[in-house]
């Protein structure tokens, strides 16, 4: 019997075909699934990264809760067009600690993994105010009502407190101050402000909506977006390749 003939096994007895199917693909799993039960971390540790400071981490919330993600991606792909464009690919260690994860894939608007120093504090909050008075293209819509909402600090703690237990390497005392944090943050020279630097020596202080009296929801969302790929300092790795 040549081979195309044994192939009829398969071909004129449907029970047979289907038991083949499985085996084929119970190897393909195997090969796919089976390394990741030994591999102690699929993330390689990178340095620079932190957990999200108690503002930044309400800029997340209000950044998902105002649904920014619908038409902003988070992840710059290892393609050479968008890194010319964006800036070093994004590396797994730089969601880690983001529950759950902004990736996306949807871009009505460009990808925002490394928006962070790109634009001024100002520019942020006059676009964040009304998109057109700085891009008169934009079909991005304004949320003016951010700068002139109080950020709500009663469910930091708790927050914190969750990220920590699917985790987040928040202290214990990072966790208790969250709220007295939240604040310290965005008010600089003030009595939180220099617990806040004891408790996060590697964040920035600052008025981020330039209003350092009162602190918004505008101040979250800025702060948030100003960390946004600046954890990891990627001037090593360029260095290194323009040394190559
Ligand atoms: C309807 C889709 C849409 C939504 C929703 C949206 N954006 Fe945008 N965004 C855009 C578009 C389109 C642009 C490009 C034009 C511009 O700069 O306004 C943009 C630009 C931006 C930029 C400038 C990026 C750069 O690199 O120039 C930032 C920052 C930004 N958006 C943040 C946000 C935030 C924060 C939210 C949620 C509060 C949000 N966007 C919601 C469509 C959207």
């Amino acid at each position: 019997m040549s081979l195309w003939n044994k192939h009829q096994i398969f071909e004129k007895n449907s029970f047979i075909l289907l038991i083949g199917i499985v085996v084929v693909i119970a190897i393909g799993g195997l090969v796919e699934i089976a390394p990741l039960f030994y591999l102690k971390s699929t993330i390689e540790k990178t340095e620079g990264m932190r957990p999200y400071t108690p503002l930044e981490l309400a800029g997340r919330d209000i950044y998902i809760r105002e649904g920014c993600y619908l038409c902003h991606s988070q992840m710059v792909r290892p393609l050479r067009d968008e890194m010319e464009r964006y800036g070093h690919f994004s590396l797994a260690a730089e969601s880690m600690y983001d529950h759950p994860f902004q990736w996306g894939s949807k871009r009505t608007g460009p990808d925002l993994a490394r928006v962070g120093g790109k634009y001024s504090d100002e520019w942020h909050v006059e676009h964040l105010v009304n998109p057109r008075s700085l891009v008169p293209v934009s079909i991005m819509p304004g949320y003016p009502f951010l700068a002139e909402n109080r950020l709500n600090t009663r469910d930091i703690q708790s927050a914190l407190s969750v990220n920590s237990i699917v985790g987040v390497p928040y202290t214990e005392d990072q966790i208790e101050n969250a709220s007295s944090d939240i604040l310290g943050q965005a008010m600089p020279d003030t009595e939180a402000s220099d617990g806040f630097e004891e408790r996060w020596p590697s964040a920035t202080i600052r008025s981020f909506d330039g209003n350092p009296k009162i602190v918004t929801e505008m101040d979250a969302l800025v702060a948030y977006l100003q960390v946004l790929g600046t954890m990891v300092d990627f001037s090593i790795y360029d260095d290194k390749a323009n040394s190559r």
